[in-house]
Protein backbone atom coordinates (compact mmCIF):
# COMPACT_ATOMS: atom_id res chain seq x y z
CA UNK A 1 0.00 0.00 0.00
CA UNK A 2 2.60 2.28 1.14
CA UNK A 3 4.57 1.55 -2.30
CA UNK A 4 1.50 2.06 -4.10
CA UNK A 5 1.10 5.24 -2.68
CA UNK A 6 4.90 6.27 -2.96
CA UNK A 7 4.53 5.67 -6.76
CA UNK A 8 1.63 7.49 -7.58
CA UNK A 9 3.02 10.43 -5.54
CA UNK A 10 6.19 9.95 -8.48
CA UNK A 11 3.46 9.73 -11.32
CA UNK A 12 2.11 13.16 -9.94
CA UNK A 13 5.41 14.85 -9.38
CA UNK A 14 6.75 13.95 -13.00
CA UNK A 15 3.43 14.83 -14.41
CA UNK A 16 3.42 18.19 -12.57
CA UNK A 17 6.79 18.76 -13.62
CA UNK A 18 6.36 17.87 -17.37
CA UNK A 19 3.50 20.81 -17.64
CA UNK A 20 5.84 22.67 -15.67
CA UNK A 21 8.39 22.35 -17.83
CA UNK A 22 5.88 22.27 -20.98
CA UNK A 23 4.70 26.00 -20.36
CA UNK A 24 8.18 27.62 -19.50
CA UNK A 25 9.10 26.16 -23.25
CA UNK A 26 5.74 27.90 -24.50
CA UNK A 27 6.67 31.13 -22.71
CA UNK A 28 9.95 31.29 -23.98
CA UNK A 29 9.31 30.78 -27.59
CA UNK A 30 6.54 33.29 -26.98
CA UNK A 31 9.22 35.96 -25.50
CA UNK A 32 11.60 35.16 -28.82
CA UNK A 33 8.35 35.55 -31.02
CA UNK A 34 7.58 39.35 -29.32
CA UNK A 35 11.56 39.77 -29.26
CA UNK A 36 11.46 38.89 -32.81
CA UNK A 37 8.65 40.90 -33.76
CA UNK A 38 9.71 44.24 -32.19
CA UNK A 39 12.82 43.46 -33.91
CA UNK A 40 10.98 43.69 -37.22
CA UNK A 41 9.54 46.55 -36.36
CA UNK A 42 12.55 48.27 -35.94
CA UNK A 43 14.28 46.71 -38.40
CA UNK A 44 13.55 49.35 -41.40
CA UNK A 45 17.07 49.16 -42.65
CA UNK A 46 17.85 49.21 -46.22
CA UNK A 47 17.95 51.37 -49.03
CA UNK A 48 15.17 52.55 -50.81
CA UNK A 49 15.09 54.67 -54.30
CA UNK A 50 12.37 57.46 -55.22
CA UNK A 51 12.82 59.49 -58.73
CA UNK A 52 13.84 63.17 -58.43
CA UNK A 53 13.81 64.52 -61.75
CA UNK A 54 15.95 64.93 -64.92
CA UNK A 55 19.41 65.98 -65.57
CA UNK A 56 21.24 66.25 -68.57
CA UNK A 57 19.18 62.89 -69.93
CA UNK A 58 19.82 61.26 -67.38
CA UNK A 59 17.12 60.40 -64.39
CA UNK A 60 18.32 61.33 -61.50
CA UNK A 61 17.35 59.30 -58.36
CA UNK A 62 17.11 60.16 -54.76
CA UNK A 63 18.63 57.48 -52.28
CA UNK A 64 17.38 56.86 -48.99
CA UNK A 65 19.54 54.27 -46.40
CA UNK A 66 17.42 53.95 -42.99
CA UNK A 67 19.48 52.10 -40.24
CA UNK A 68 17.37 49.94 -37.22
CA UNK A 69 17.42 53.18 -35.31
CA UNK A 70 15.42 54.74 -38.08
CA UNK A 71 17.93 56.86 -38.76
CA UNK A 72 17.90 57.94 -42.38
CA UNK A 73 20.52 59.24 -45.39
CA UNK A 74 19.36 60.56 -48.75
CA UNK A 75 21.67 61.27 -51.88
CA UNK A 76 20.89 61.94 -55.19
CA UNK A 77 22.81 61.93 -58.05
CA UNK A 78 22.99 65.56 -59.48
CA UNK A 79 26.03 66.96 -57.44
CA UNK A 80 26.24 63.80 -55.40
CA UNK A 81 24.02 65.72 -52.71
CA UNK A 82 22.97 64.42 -49.39
CA UNK A 83 19.46 65.58 -49.16
CA UNK A 84 17.95 64.68 -45.78
CA UNK A 85 19.57 63.42 -42.80
CA UNK A 86 16.58 62.79 -40.64
CA UNK A 87 17.87 61.92 -36.55
CA UNK A 88 16.07 61.88 -33.52
CA UNK A 89 16.00 64.64 -30.98
CA UNK A 90 15.93 63.99 -27.00
CA UNK A 91 12.21 62.54 -27.28
CA UNK A 92 12.90 60.47 -29.95
CA UNK A 93 10.77 62.90 -32.32
CA UNK A 94 12.58 62.50 -35.77
CA UNK A 95 13.49 65.78 -37.68
CA UNK A 96 15.53 66.42 -40.83
CA UNK A 97 18.99 68.10 -39.95
CA UNK A 98 19.69 69.63 -43.24
CA UNK A 99 18.72 72.27 -45.95
CA UNK A 100 17.26 71.11 -49.42
CA UNK A 101 15.01 70.73 -51.92
CA UNK A 102 11.70 69.34 -52.60
CA UNK A 103 13.17 68.04 -56.06
CA UNK A 104 15.50 68.29 -58.78
CA UNK A 105 14.23 71.61 -59.95
CA UNK A 106 14.69 73.49 -56.60
CA UNK A 107 19.03 72.23 -57.02
CA UNK A 108 18.83 73.45 -60.55
CA UNK A 109 17.48 77.20 -59.31
CA UNK A 110 19.99 79.91 -59.43
CA UNK A 111 22.12 80.97 -56.44
CA UNK A 112 22.13 77.86 -54.98
CA UNK A 113 25.00 77.55 -52.83
CA UNK A 114 26.09 74.21 -52.42
CA UNK A 115 22.84 72.37 -50.59
CA UNK A 116 24.63 69.10 -49.46
CA UNK A 117 26.72 68.61 -52.64
CA UNK A 118 30.29 66.93 -53.37
CA UNK A 119 32.75 69.83 -53.55
CA UNK A 120 35.48 69.87 -56.38
CA UNK A 121 37.73 69.15 -58.06
CA UNK A 122 39.56 72.00 -55.26
CA UNK A 123 36.78 72.81 -52.35
CA UNK A 124 37.44 76.49 -51.09
CA UNK A 125 39.50 79.14 -52.83
CA UNK A 126 42.50 79.26 -54.96
CA UNK A 127 43.90 82.92 -55.19
CA UNK A 128 43.42 85.05 -58.65
CA UNK A 129 41.85 80.90 -60.32
CA UNK A 130 45.69 80.42 -60.64
CA UNK A 131 47.94 78.25 -59.81
CA UNK A 132 51.86 76.93 -61.35
CA UNK A 133 52.55 73.23 -60.98
CA UNK A 134 55.62 71.55 -62.66
CA UNK A 135 56.60 75.17 -64.01
CA UNK A 136 53.23 75.56 -65.93
CA UNK A 137 50.35 77.74 -64.41
CA UNK A 138 46.85 76.68 -64.76
CA UNK A 139 44.25 79.20 -64.87
CA UNK A 140 40.67 78.27 -63.80
CA UNK A 141 37.42 79.84 -63.81
CA UNK A 142 37.23 83.01 -61.91
CA UNK A 143 33.72 82.40 -60.25
CA UNK A 144 33.97 84.23 -57.25
CA UNK A 145 35.47 87.78 -57.01
CA UNK A 146 38.51 87.21 -59.23
CA UNK A 147 39.06 83.90 -57.07
CA UNK A 148 38.01 80.46 -57.85
CA UNK A 149 35.14 79.01 -55.65
CA UNK A 150 34.29 74.91 -54.98
CA UNK A 151 36.31 73.91 -58.50
CA UNK A 152 34.66 76.44 -60.37
CA UNK A 153 31.33 77.33 -63.00
CA UNK A 154 30.37 73.31 -62.88
CA UNK A 155 31.94 71.93 -60.13
CA UNK A 156 31.44 68.43 -58.91
CA UNK A 157 27.96 70.00 -57.11
CA UNK A 158 26.91 70.36 -60.86
CA UNK A 159 27.81 66.86 -62.25
CA UNK A 160 26.03 63.76 -63.02
CA UNK A 161 27.36 61.20 -60.57
CA UNK A 162 26.71 57.42 -61.14
CA UNK A 163 25.74 55.63 -57.43
CA UNK A 164 25.59 52.15 -56.55
CA UNK A 165 24.01 50.41 -53.90
CA UNK A 166 26.67 48.54 -51.89
CA UNK A 167 24.42 46.15 -49.30
CA UNK A 168 22.13 47.98 -47.51
CA UNK A 169 23.90 50.76 -45.78
CA UNK A 170 26.50 52.40 -48.39
CA UNK A 171 26.21 54.02 -51.35
CA UNK A 172 29.16 54.52 -53.91
CA UNK A 173 28.95 57.31 -56.02
CA UNK A 174 31.66 57.92 -59.06
CA UNK A 175 32.54 60.55 -61.44
CA UNK A 176 35.04 61.05 -63.65
CA UNK A 177 36.57 64.12 -64.36
CA UNK A 178 38.21 64.75 -67.66
CA UNK A 179 41.66 66.61 -68.05
CA UNK A 180 41.37 70.59 -68.41
CA UNK A 181 37.60 70.09 -67.01
CA UNK A 182 37.13 73.30 -65.38
CA UNK A 183 40.98 74.38 -66.17
CA UNK A 184 42.60 71.65 -64.07
CA UNK A 185 45.30 68.60 -65.36
CA UNK A 186 45.01 65.13 -65.27
CA UNK A 187 41.22 62.90 -65.96
CA UNK A 188 40.53 62.02 -61.89
CA UNK A 189 38.93 59.53 -60.98
CA UNK A 190 36.70 59.77 -58.17
CA UNK A 191 34.79 57.50 -55.78
CA UNK A 192 32.81 58.54 -52.63
CA UNK A 193 31.25 56.00 -49.98
CA UNK A 194 28.33 57.32 -48.22
CA UNK A 195 27.48 55.17 -45.40
CA UNK A 196 24.94 54.99 -42.65
CA UNK A 197 26.06 52.82 -39.39
CA UNK A 198 24.54 51.52 -36.85
CA UNK A 199 25.77 54.28 -34.50
CA UNK A 200 23.72 56.70 -35.96
CA UNK A 201 26.45 58.08 -38.18
CA UNK A 202 26.71 59.32 -41.89
CA UNK A 203 30.38 58.10 -42.69
CA UNK A 204 32.09 59.36 -46.10
CA UNK A 205 35.05 58.17 -47.47
CA UNK A 206 36.91 59.65 -50.70
CA UNK A 207 39.26 58.45 -52.88
CA UNK A 208 40.66 60.29 -55.94
CA UNK A 209 43.45 58.82 -58.76
CA UNK A 210 44.45 60.66 -61.34
CA UNK A 211 46.92 60.49 -65.01
CA UNK A 212 48.61 64.09 -64.65
CA UNK A 213 49.47 65.67 -61.16
CA UNK A 214 46.61 68.37 -59.93
CA UNK A 215 45.10 69.99 -56.90
CA UNK A 216 42.90 67.61 -55.48
CA UNK A 217 40.86 68.83 -52.33
CA UNK A 218 37.44 66.45 -51.60
CA UNK A 219 34.34 68.11 -49.26
CA UNK A 220 30.70 67.57 -48.19
CA UNK A 221 28.74 71.05 -48.13
CA UNK A 222 25.86 70.10 -46.03
CA UNK A 223 24.13 72.77 -43.69
CA UNK A 224 23.12 71.64 -40.92
CA UNK A 225 20.54 73.20 -38.35
CA UNK A 226 19.92 70.35 -35.34
CA UNK A 227 16.89 72.01 -34.47
CA UNK A 228 15.23 70.33 -37.71
CA UNK A 229 12.75 73.35 -38.90
CA UNK A 230 12.08 74.28 -34.98
CA UNK A 231 14.58 77.42 -34.77
CA UNK A 232 15.06 79.21 -38.25
CA UNK A 233 18.90 80.24 -37.08
CA UNK A 234 21.87 78.77 -35.86
CA UNK A 235 22.59 81.26 -33.61
CA UNK A 236 21.53 79.49 -30.19
CA UNK A 237 23.66 76.41 -31.25
CA UNK A 238 26.92 75.61 -29.04
CA UNK A 239 29.87 75.06 -31.76
CA UNK A 240 33.53 73.06 -30.12
CA UNK A 241 36.12 73.18 -32.46
CA UNK A 242 39.30 71.26 -31.88
CA UNK A 243 41.74 74.03 -33.28
CA UNK A 244 43.46 76.06 -31.25
CA UNK A 245 44.39 78.23 -34.87
CA UNK A 246 42.95 79.15 -37.43
CA UNK A 247 44.27 81.03 -41.35
CA UNK A 248 43.70 84.39 -41.30
CA UNK A 249 42.39 85.58 -44.79
CA UNK A 250 42.06 88.95 -46.86
CA UNK A 251 38.55 90.41 -47.57
CA UNK A 252 37.62 87.80 -50.39
CA UNK A 253 38.70 84.91 -47.97
CA UNK A 254 42.35 84.40 -49.30
CA UNK A 255 44.39 83.29 -46.62
CA UNK A 256 47.67 85.38 -46.07
CA UNK A 257 49.56 82.33 -45.51
CA UNK A 258 50.24 83.15 -41.72
CA UNK A 259 48.53 80.66 -39.12
CA UNK A 260 47.23 82.29 -36.03
CA UNK A 261 46.05 81.43 -32.15
CA UNK A 262 42.72 81.86 -31.77
CA UNK A 263 43.33 81.66 -27.82
CA UNK A 264 41.31 83.72 -26.10
CA UNK A 265 39.79 85.73 -29.40
CA UNK A 266 36.34 85.77 -31.66
CA UNK A 267 37.58 82.81 -33.38
CA UNK A 268 38.10 80.43 -29.86
CA UNK A 269 35.62 77.41 -30.09
CA UNK A 270 38.57 75.38 -28.14
CA UNK A 271 35.45 74.83 -25.39
CA UNK A 272 31.59 75.16 -26.64
CA UNK A 273 30.29 78.24 -27.60
CA UNK A 274 26.74 79.89 -28.49
CA UNK A 275 27.33 80.67 -32.38
CA UNK A 276 25.70 83.82 -31.88
CA UNK A 277 28.09 85.40 -28.86
CA UNK A 278 30.52 86.83 -31.26
CA UNK A 279 29.58 86.56 -34.61
CA UNK A 280 28.71 89.95 -35.40
CA UNK A 281 32.02 91.08 -34.23
CA UNK A 282 33.80 88.84 -36.63
CA UNK A 283 34.64 90.18 -39.96
CA UNK A 284 33.35 87.24 -42.61
CA UNK A 285 35.00 89.15 -45.96
CA UNK A 286 32.78 90.03 -48.69
CA UNK A 287 31.40 92.92 -46.48
CA UNK A 288 29.80 90.32 -43.83
CA UNK A 289 29.62 89.47 -40.81
CA UNK A 290 29.93 85.74 -39.28
CA UNK A 291 32.00 82.95 -39.65
CA UNK A 292 33.34 81.74 -42.83
CA UNK A 293 36.91 80.85 -41.78
CA UNK A 294 39.69 77.56 -41.89
CA UNK A 295 40.42 76.28 -38.48
CA UNK A 296 44.00 74.21 -38.20
CA UNK A 297 42.57 71.20 -36.57
CA UNK A 298 45.22 70.04 -33.61
CA UNK A 299 46.34 66.97 -35.11
CA UNK A 300 49.55 65.82 -36.71
CA UNK A 301 49.13 63.10 -39.65
CA UNK A 302 46.28 61.88 -40.96
CA UNK A 303 44.63 59.84 -38.51
CA UNK A 304 40.65 60.53 -38.01
CA UNK A 305 40.36 62.40 -35.03
CA UNK A 306 37.58 64.85 -33.60
CA UNK A 307 37.50 68.09 -35.20
CA UNK A 308 33.97 69.38 -33.98
CA UNK A 309 30.90 69.28 -31.69
CA UNK A 310 27.85 70.71 -32.41
CA UNK A 311 25.15 71.15 -29.99
CA UNK A 312 21.08 72.34 -30.00
CA UNK A 313 19.88 72.72 -26.29
CA UNK A 314 16.57 72.59 -27.29
CA UNK A 315 16.00 69.37 -29.71
CA UNK A 316 19.06 67.54 -27.84
CA UNK A 317 20.27 66.59 -30.38
CA UNK A 318 24.26 66.50 -30.62
CA UNK A 319 26.50 66.33 -33.43
CA UNK A 320 30.28 64.97 -33.64
CA UNK A 321 32.55 65.23 -37.01
CA UNK A 322 35.89 63.05 -37.08
CA UNK A 323 37.93 63.60 -40.10
CA UNK A 324 41.06 62.89 -41.52
CA UNK A 325 41.66 66.30 -43.05
CA UNK A 326 44.25 68.96 -41.60
CA UNK A 327 41.40 72.13 -41.65
CA UNK A 328 37.69 72.62 -41.34
CA UNK A 329 35.87 75.48 -42.58
CA UNK A 330 33.22 76.66 -40.39
CA UNK A 331 30.85 79.01 -42.27
CA UNK A 332 27.92 80.32 -40.89
CA UNK A 333 25.18 80.77 -43.49
CA UNK A 334 26.16 84.59 -43.98
CA UNK A 335 24.81 84.50 -47.84
CA UNK A 336 21.91 82.90 -47.01
CA UNK A 337 18.86 85.81 -47.82
CA UNK A 338 15.02 83.40 -47.72
CA UNK A 339 14.76 84.16 -51.55
CA UNK A 340 15.69 79.98 -52.60
CA UNK A 341 11.95 78.50 -53.33
CA UNK A 342 11.01 74.62 -53.51
CA UNK A 343 13.01 73.87 -50.73
CA UNK A 344 11.50 70.98 -47.66
CA UNK A 345 8.70 72.31 -46.17
CA UNK A 346 8.70 75.51 -48.23
CA UNK A 347 11.05 76.51 -45.38
CA UNK A 348 12.33 79.93 -45.94
CA UNK A 349 16.79 79.42 -45.43
CA UNK A 350 17.42 83.11 -44.01
CA UNK A 351 20.48 84.36 -42.83
CA UNK A 352 22.18 81.91 -40.41
CA UNK A 353 19.74 79.77 -41.05
CA UNK A 354 21.77 76.76 -41.33
CA UNK A 355 25.87 75.85 -40.98
CA UNK A 356 28.48 73.83 -42.49
CA UNK A 357 31.36 72.29 -41.26
CA UNK A 358 33.60 71.63 -44.09
CA UNK A 359 36.49 69.26 -43.59
CA UNK A 360 39.23 70.31 -45.84
CA UNK A 361 43.13 70.92 -46.73
CA UNK A 362 43.66 74.64 -46.50
CA UNK A 363 41.97 77.01 -48.91
CA UNK A 364 44.88 78.35 -51.42
CA UNK A 365 46.99 75.40 -50.62
CA UNK A 366 48.08 75.32 -54.59
CA UNK A 367 49.55 78.97 -54.22
CA UNK A 368 51.06 78.41 -50.25
CA UNK A 369 53.96 76.48 -49.97
CA UNK A 370 54.19 76.38 -46.12
CA UNK A 371 50.18 74.50 -46.30
CA UNK A 372 50.09 71.02 -46.44
CA UNK A 373 49.96 69.77 -49.77
CA UNK A 374 47.47 69.23 -52.37
CA UNK A 375 48.69 68.24 -55.47
CA UNK A 376 47.60 64.33 -56.21
CA UNK A 377 50.76 62.81 -58.61
CA UNK A 378 49.89 59.67 -60.83
CA UNK A 379 50.26 56.35 -58.54
CA UNK A 380 48.93 58.17 -55.85
CA UNK A 381 45.16 57.52 -54.27
CA UNK A 382 43.90 60.57 -52.49
CA UNK A 383 41.90 59.32 -49.39
CA UNK A 384 39.91 61.38 -47.15
CA UNK A 385 37.42 60.20 -44.28
CA UNK A 386 34.89 62.63 -42.91
CA UNK A 387 32.20 61.14 -40.46
CA UNK A 388 29.00 62.81 -38.53
CA UNK A 389 27.74 61.46 -35.62
CA UNK A 390 24.72 62.05 -34.43
CA UNK A 391 23.35 61.40 -30.70
CA UNK A 392 21.02 63.39 -28.01
CA UNK A 393 22.46 64.92 -24.91
CA UNK A 394 19.37 65.21 -22.02
C1 LIG B 1 31.82 78.15 -48.67
C2 LIG B 1 32.52 79.45 -48.73
C3 LIG B 1 31.58 80.57 -48.46
C4 LIG B 1 30.40 80.51 -49.38
C5 LIG B 1 29.74 79.18 -49.27
C6 LIG B 1 28.60 79.06 -50.24
O1 LIG B 1 31.56 77.78 -47.39
O2 LIG B 1 33.62 79.51 -47.86
O3 LIG B 1 32.24 81.80 -48.60
O4 LIG B 1 30.82 80.72 -50.70
O5 LIG B 1 30.66 78.16 -49.49
O6 LIG B 1 27.75 80.16 -50.22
Amino acid sequence: MVNKIKSMKAIQYLVISFVLFCVACNNSTENKNEQKETETNNMKAGITEKPFGTFEQKPVTEYTISNANGMQVSAINYGGAVTKIITPDKNGTMGDVVTGFESLDGFLQKGVPYFGALIGRYGNRIGKAKFTLDGKTYTLPANNSGNSLHGGDKGFDKVYWNIDKQGDSSLKLTYQSKDGEQGYPGNLNVEVIYTLTADNSLKIDYTATTDKATPVNLTNHSYFNLSAGKDSTILNHELELNADNYTPADDLLIPTGKIATVKGGLMDFTTPKMIGKDLESVNAGFGKRGFDHNWVLNKSGNALEKAAALYEPNSGRYMEVYTTEPGIQFYSGNFLDGTLTNTKNGQKYVKNGALCLETQHFPDSPNQPTFPNTILKPGETYKQTTIYKFSVKK
